[in-house]
């Protein structure tokens, strides 16, 4: 079954093929409303239909299932998805919500591997993580600072890596999100 892990993997990557250079999420989790935001800096293709399956860029294939994929996920609990153009600079951003309480939500499968998938597939990108809840927006992750701070070129190590991944499963589970078993 697809997760929405799985789904943000798939987001993440249309920003990496679109030749983003930085990618900011947020993700938050209130009410059983599960809200995630991505804004990337890549190179904004026509943003008409792209949840059509027969709207792609890809030269490999005629068909780009990515987005169809997640409009039917989120829609199938009553969320929305919005992909658009950001205004004052160049890139996209991507908004989906899902109601987690809806009997067809997806479990939110393991989120803070995505993330780590992330940084290990594409070290070339700057990553900012948000997590929210209601009250508070916390930075948990920002691959410049970090790099800064461990005058590091790039984060592949595995030990910076791991200690990643828990600071943001942390972060997840206070707000309510369960890695593998859906609502808390
Ligand atoms: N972040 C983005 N920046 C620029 N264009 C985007 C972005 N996300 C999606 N698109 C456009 O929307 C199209 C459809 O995306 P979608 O994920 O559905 O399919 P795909 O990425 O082409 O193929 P697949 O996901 O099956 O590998 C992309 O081909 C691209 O033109
Ligand atoms: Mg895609």
């Amino acid at each position: 079954m697809r997760t929405i892990a799985d789904h943000l993997f798939d987001i993440l990557e249309n920003s990496v093929n679109a030749h983003a250079s930085k990618i900011i999420v947020t993700i938050s989790f209130f009410k059983h409303i599960f809200l995630c935001r991505i804004i990337d800096n890549g190179t904004v293709a026509n943003l008409n239909n792209v949840t059509d399956p027969f709207v792609t860029s890809r030269k490999t294939r005629r068909v780009g299932l990515g987005l169809p994929l997640l409009k039917s996920t989120v829609e199938g609990t009553g969320g929305h998805l919005n992909l658009s153009r950001l205004e004052r600079s160049s890139g996209t951003c991507l908004e989906f919500t899902v109601n987690m309480a809806h009997i067809d939500a997806r479990p939110f499968g393991d989120i803070s591997s995505v993330f780590i998938d992330a940084l290990r597939s594409w070290p070339g990108i700057e990553f900012e993580i948000f997590i929210n809840n209601a009250k508070k927006e916390k930075k948990i992750l920002d691959t410049v600072e970090l790099k800064t701070m461990l005058e590091l070129d790039i984060i592949q190590d595995m030990e910076v890596l791991n200690y990643i991944g828990e600071q943001l499963k942390k972060a997840l589970f206070k707000i309510g999100i369960n890695q593998q078993f859906g609502v808390s």
